[in-house]
């Protein structure tokens, strides 16, 4: 696996829970490698009022990579993120607290991705949390480039269709044949089959409603009942099948 970012076209349909649910059960189902939580939502960090408002120790983020000279290497980006557990199996690269901090960091994502790539085959698959669409300092290049895009939408109209024509628009803007998922969070009535012919993509992904441990997750809560909850149960699936729609990146074997 490479590179997977999440991207919403209206509301506040759970782009930063889901991406953060993912990222918590995603050792489990991928053991031996590692997962990388970008946080490029310009709108402003949902992980920082989150589970990163603790505090953010002086030197980390997306901020302090910005004024280092590109190009930038593997060790600069992880040596600016925050590890969630002792082994540094699920990190993240915190955001930026205020939009104005977004303004100048066009170059930084475009650096980014190549060494997000590079990261994949030292094992470590890398999570984007893009925001929604059309922010004045979109994180455009993770769109583009992203291996796997997947469009964050709940079960209802007023998220659905502003979704159908950004699909649209997303995927004219990509390799041919590269893929745009969607993700639905909470289905309501509809089938997967439905959204996924409503919003123009070969395939949907589900993740439940589930406000508590929605909720519990953002405020920093692992393990027990958490761990057995409906929305990290679905997450496993979601990280195994996206695990299938973009293979992994072979090691580099030293010769
Ligand atoms: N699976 C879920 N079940 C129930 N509630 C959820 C779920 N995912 C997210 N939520 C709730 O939806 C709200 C928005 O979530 P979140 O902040 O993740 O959305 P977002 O798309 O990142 O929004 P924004 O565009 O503002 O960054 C929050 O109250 C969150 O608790
Ligand atoms: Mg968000």
């Amino acid at each position: 696996m490479s590179v997977i970012a999440l991207t919403s076209a209206h509301g506040a349909p759970g782009v930063t829970t889901s991406a953060f649910a993912l990222t918590s059960v995603w050792p489990q189902v991928r053991p031996g490698r590692r997962v990388l939580l970008i946080d490029a939502d310009p709108a402003g960090s949902g992980l920082m009022t989150g589970p990163l408002r603790a505090g953010i120790p002086d030197g980390l983020g997306i901020s302090v990579l910005a004024a280092v000279r590109a190009p930038l290497s593997v060790e600069q980006l992880i040596g600016c993120c925050v590890a969630l557990d002792p082994a540094a199996a699920r990190m993240v690269l915190p955001g930026v607290s205020d939009p104005r901090q977004a303004r100048p960091l066009g170059p930084t994502w475009v650096a980014l991705v190549d060494v997000a790539r590079g990261l994949s085959a030292s094992g470590v698959d890398v999570l984007v949390d893009v925001g929604r669409l059309g922010h004045q300092w979109e994180p455009t290049v993770w769109l583009t480039a992203a291996d796997l895009l997947a469009v964050v939408v709940r079960g209802d109209l007023a998220t659905v269709l502003p979704a159908t024509a950004a699909v649209r628009a997303l995927t004219a803007n990509r390799p041919a044949g590269s893929a745009v998922v969607g993700v639905v969070v909470d289905p309501g009535p509809y089938t997967s089959a439905e959204i996924a012919t409503a919003l123009g993509v070969r395939e949907v992904l589900t993740l439940p409603s589930d406000v508590r441990t929605a909720r519990a997750l953002m405020e920093g809560g692992t393990g027990g009942w958490i761990d057995r909850s409906a929305l990290l149960r679905s997450a496993r699936s979601v990280v195994q099948r996206a695990a299938e729609l973009v293979p992994d990146v072979e090691p580099v074997v030293a010769r």
